[in-house]
């Protein structure tokens, strides 16, 4: 099947097209959601969110599960993911969401749950900061900012102190890695990113593992990002 032909929503699908589409492989969805849906046509509450929701689901049990006090998002952009961790905060009734971005002029999301700082993760002031307001708290983060190897490993390696033990530090997007050159994912990055970051740092710091069980849908952006702090 194309999965660079466009969808229409108000087209009838016929059961030959129902049939092509069910035989889409796992990266032919991806592609497809990558090429098509991703970076235009998700959002959370009308403000548009980078993310594949199968794993905005995984974080809502995560959350719900650890119940933490602090959420450290890393990357902002327009704030539809900010939203709705914050959302899903205001359910079970506690916790905050700390959003880190070098720009939020395009960041559009309101909640007395969220706070915003503006600065590179990589600062040693935004670091300091970070870890002075979160620190005496339950502390989860998602990492969704720079995604070059070099940078979600420095970021790994700044922050793992941070995560409390039997949460989580959720790195995004290793699924760049995993696509050939040529192909429109291969091509996001330009070269490494999170995945080498991953297995770099999993193999240096023992307090983490890679926890599958939260791959189970198996359509995840984060292949082995859901690092489980265990000690
Ligand atoms: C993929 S977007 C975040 C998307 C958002 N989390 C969502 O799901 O809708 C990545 C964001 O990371 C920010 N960013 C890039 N490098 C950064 C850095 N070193 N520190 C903080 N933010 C960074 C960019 O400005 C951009 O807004």
């Amino acid at each position: 099947m194309d999965t660079r032909k466009n969808f229409s929503a108000e087209k009838l699908v016929s059961d030959s097209e129902y049939s092509s589409l069910n035989e889409l492989s796992l990266s032919g969805w991806l592609d497809y959601h990558q090429r098509q849906v991703v970076f235009e046509q998700v959002s959370w509450m009308g403000i548009p969110t980078l993310k594949n929701v199968l794993d905005l689901w995984i974080y809502q049990e995560l959350i719900v599960k650890i119940k933490p006090d602090w959420i450290v998002e890393m990357g902002s952009f327009q704030g539809g993911s900010t939203l709705y961790l914050a959302q899903i905060l205001e359910n079970i009734g506690s916790g905050r969401v700390l959003s880190i971005d070098i720009d939020h002029s395009q960041f559009k999301a309101t909640h007395p749950r969220i706070n915003k700082l503006t600065g590179s993760t990589q600062d040693a002031g935004i670091i300091n900061q970070v870890f002075r307001q979160c620190s005496a708290g339950k502390v989860m983060i998602i990492h969704d900012a720079d995604h070059t190897e070099a940078m979600v490993l420095a970021d790994l390696h700044s922050y793992a102190d941070l995560v409390s033990k039997d949460s989580y530090f959720i790195v995004e997007d290793g699924i760049v890695d995993l696509f050939a050159p040529g192909t429109l994912l291969g091509d996001v990055m330009g070269g490494p990113g999170p995945l080498p970051a991953i297995r770099e740092f999993i193999k240096t710091d023992p307090r983490f593992i890679i926890d599958r069980q939260c791959e189970r849908y198996q359509l995840t952006y984060n292949p082995n990002g859901y690092l489980k702090k265990i000690q």
